[in-house]
């Protein structure tokens, strides 16, 4: 029986998740409200609350997983990339609790665990996971990637955004408008009424399948800006439709180049993972390619869309098999790809 304990602090979310043979016992999450009133993650602060709520967060998900400190097998813990403040909380306990546990690290990717997060199941039935080799388009608030998935250990980048991510575009054009943050969650509600046809922003020309969002968002600014001069009440009359034209922009830029390389590669599993892919026309557009091309698609639940412990403990997991154990001289790391 193999039983890891995972923290997640590269962020705003501190959270910790326990995972026994690949199956989910518990997966708590606390999320930092103090950077509401400053539109965005002040890093200091987060790294401050981290402090506050790990110890907290780690007794509750023992606590609903039903497990003692004594059965863990090994801590998982995010190694980067984050705030490297927020990341130093997670790393500093991980390397605490297993000295005194004497039990294994194992250092995790963030984005690595995005990927990974398909991997949970919620059962000892659950048959759901995607088969090797197969696509995850990676989007959040600061990646837009698609990923070559061919093994648990083995993930190729095949395209990425060349400026902005999709969840920034999200968030950025969501200020603009006044709306608050994060944006993107609030875009989608407000996109639900609204008519994606209404309004056309222009869609960036970059090679393979990379992306690009900052000309989108200029654009957008600009066309808010010139609406404005002729009716200053322009956004809070059409706010619905320009946010479902807004999110269906982000959309086709996004799914366009994941069509495009499921066709060269030949391959038909498709997974979305990351912050955005709680997005609902995301996940609408994912079931109608999958109408549409046959794909197999794979959307990961609510909980383990945003940063979550979950999918760093199934990540500890697969690392745990193959014996892949970090030293206590590790430290945390701001930038890092797959
Ligand atoms: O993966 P994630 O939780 O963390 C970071 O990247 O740090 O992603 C956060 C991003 C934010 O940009 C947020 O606006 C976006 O995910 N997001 C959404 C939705 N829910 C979260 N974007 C669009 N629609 C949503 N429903």
């Amino acid at each position: 029986m193999i039983t890891i304990l995972g923290i997640e602090s590269s962020c705003d979310d501190t959270s910790a998740a326990v995972i026994r043979d690949g199956v989910i016992l518990s997966n708590v999450i606390t999320t930092q409200a103090v950077h509401e009133r400053y539109g965005g993650v002040v890093p200091e602060l987060a790294s401050r609350a981290h402090q506050q709520n790990i110890i907290p967060v780690v007794h509750d998900a023992l606590k609903q997983a039903g497990v003692a400190k004594n059965e863990i097998s090994a801590i998982a813990f995010t190694r980067g990339p984050g705030l490297l403040g927020s990341l130093l909380v997670g790393t500093s306990f991980a390397k605490g609790l297993s000295s005194a546990l004497n039990v294994p690290m194992i250092e995790v990717n963030h984005l690595q665990a995005h990927v990974l997060a398909h991997f949970i199941k919620e059962t000892p039935e659950d048959r759901n996971q995607p088969n090797f080799p197969f696509l995850c388009l990676l989007v959040s608030g600061g990646n837009s990637q698609i990923v070559l998935v061919k093994s648990y250990n083995d993930m190729e980048i095949i395209g990425q955004t060349i400026d902005d991510a999709a969840g920034e575009a999200f968030d950025k054009c969501a200020k603009v408008m006044g709306l608050g943050y994060p944006g993107g969650p609030i875009v989608d509600k407000l996109a639900k009424s609204g008519n994606p046809e209404r309004f056309t922003f222009s869609k960036p020309h970059v090679a393979g399948y990379n992306y690009s969002f900052s000309g989108l968002k200029t654009s957008f600014l600009y066309f808010l800006r010139d609406e404005l001069k002729n009716d200053p009440d322009f956004i809070e009359k059409n706010k619905e439709d320009l946010c479902a034209s807004l999110q269906k922009t982000i959309i086709d830029i996004l799914t366009d180049k994941l069509v495009r390389a499921a066709k060269d590669l030949n391959i038909d599993e498709v997974a979305v993972a990351g912050g955005v892919s709680a997005n609902s026309g995301l996940r609408g557009a994912f079931e109608e390619h999958s109408r549409r091309y046959g794909w197999k698609i794979h959307i990961p639940k609510f909980a383990y869309t945003t940063d979550n412990a979950a999918m760093v403990a199934i990540t500890g997991y697969y690392k745990y098999l193959d014996g892949e154990f970090c030293g206590k001289e590790v430290a945390p790391y701001a930038r890092v790809s797959i």
